[in-house]
């Protein structure tokens, strides 16, 4: 590889040359089954997610947004209620508590796993708290035993943002199979990714599942009968087929990120920056491989000299979005602060070389070094 040789964040064109004939077979079949919502390769999509994290059912919707958004909904959450989140994540996390017409009270993180910290959710909760969402950042597990702990005794849904987490567990037990719901994306970068937007719900209560199934198909249980408000939001045929041939994969890819994570660490250890925290109790599955160093702004500029993509996720904490901002009521978190002003995302994917591992680390030594 030349050493001018770009090297992208992610690379969906390798993972595509990888699965090409059984893409192309399989999505010809939705073309020549001619159905195209609501059919075959979606239900069969549900039930092997739904199986691989041991819960009785899955939902496919729109996309990950409208996974916790319809959670939230079946959970009858609406004005007048509080939704903790954690303010270091997505917007995809609180929007949807905003659509339903609660209250997202944001809560610190963990300075070194970036997930929710517990103590600061416990603190959070008031008697009009309803949920806890709880997001599996950069692919590792929330706290997840003491969160569903401090659920069960408050009396509280705990609600799983999986978005980047499929595949990880926490002591054994997968992610999305701890709270009343498990929430994914499968945004075309995420670690089982679509052609487009896509999303499930996951769950072991059938009444939740159901009430779910009827809000993404215009609340809708027969058809022309209508019994709720509802949405279109379900995950389409052409999707499902895609994330069917993924799917089938998905510990193989996680493995190899790990691989590549573990790659990293070995090649930045002793360069100065702070390599990724596994808290040990499960498996990460490196959606991201996020460093922190006080002077990332230097570092990207470097890798960005080198043509080599890095991200920061995420630059702003929710708290500090104009929207909620706005509202008020100014928080203090400063873990959240400190994480947006220090974190930068290298580039992750299952089929990084070890020549891109090495440039990539070369330069982001060589930046922190110069700093
Ligand atoms: C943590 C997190 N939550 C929610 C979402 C929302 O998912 P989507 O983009 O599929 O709506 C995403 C992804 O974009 C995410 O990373």
């Amino acid at each position: 590889m030349s050493a001018s040789e770009p090297i992208p964040m992610l690379d969906l064109k390798a993972e595509y040359a990888l699965f090409e004939p059984q893409l192309t077979q399989s999505l010809l079949g939705v073309l020549q089954a001619g159905q195209f919502v609501l059919g075959p390769q979606a239900t069969a999509l549900e039930r092997e997610i739904a199986q691989y994290c041991g819960v009785g059912h899955g939902i496919g919707v729109a996309n990950g947004t409208d996974a916790i958004h319809l959670v939230l909904r079946a959970l009858g959450i609406g004005p007048g209620d509080e939704v903790i989140v954690p303010s270091f994540t997505f917007i995809g996390t609180s929007e949807p508590v905003d659509y339903t017409g609660a209250t997202p009270v944001f809560v610190d993180v963990d300075p070194r796993t970036f997930n929710i910290d517990v103590d600061a959710a416990e603190r959070a909760i008031t008697p009009r708290t309803r949920a806890l969402i709880a997001v599996h950042l950069f692919g590792q597990c929330a706290e997840l035993p003491r969160l569903k702990a401090l659920c069960d005794r408050t009396g509280i849904a705990l609600v799983e943002d999986c978005a980047q987490s499929i595949g990880a567990d926490f002591a054994g037990k997968r992610c999305a199979s701890w709270g009343v719901a498990g929430c994914f994306s499968f945004y075309p970068s995420k670690n089982l990714g679509a052609y487009g937007d896509g999303g499930m719900v996951v769950t072991q209560d059938a009444r939740l599942a159901e009430e779910i199934r009827v809000l993404r198909n215009h609340g809708s249980r027969a058809r022309y009968h209508h019994h709720v408000i509802g949405y279109n939001c379900r995950l389409d045929e052409m999707q499902a087929a895609v994330l069917r041939v993924k799917f089938a994969h998905i510990d193989q890819l996680n493995t190899l990120r790990r691989e590549k994570a573990h790659g990293y660490n070995r090649r930045l250890a002793g360069s100065g920056v702070i390599t990724p925290h596994e808290h040990g109790q499960g498996t990460h599955v490196y959606h991201q491989y996020t460093l922190r160093h006080p002077k990332r702004d230097a570092i990207r500029v470097a890798l960005e000299a080198g043509k080599i993509g890095a991200m920061i996720y995420y630059p702003i904490p929710l708290h500090r979005q104009d929207v909620y901002a706005a509202r008020g009521t100014p928080v203090s978190l400063p873990h959240s602060d400190a994480a947006a002003a220090e974190v930068l995302s290298l580039p992750m994917f299952p089929m990084l070389t070890d020549a891109q591992q090495d440039r990539v680390c070369e330069v982001v030594a060589s930046a922190a070094k110069d700093c």
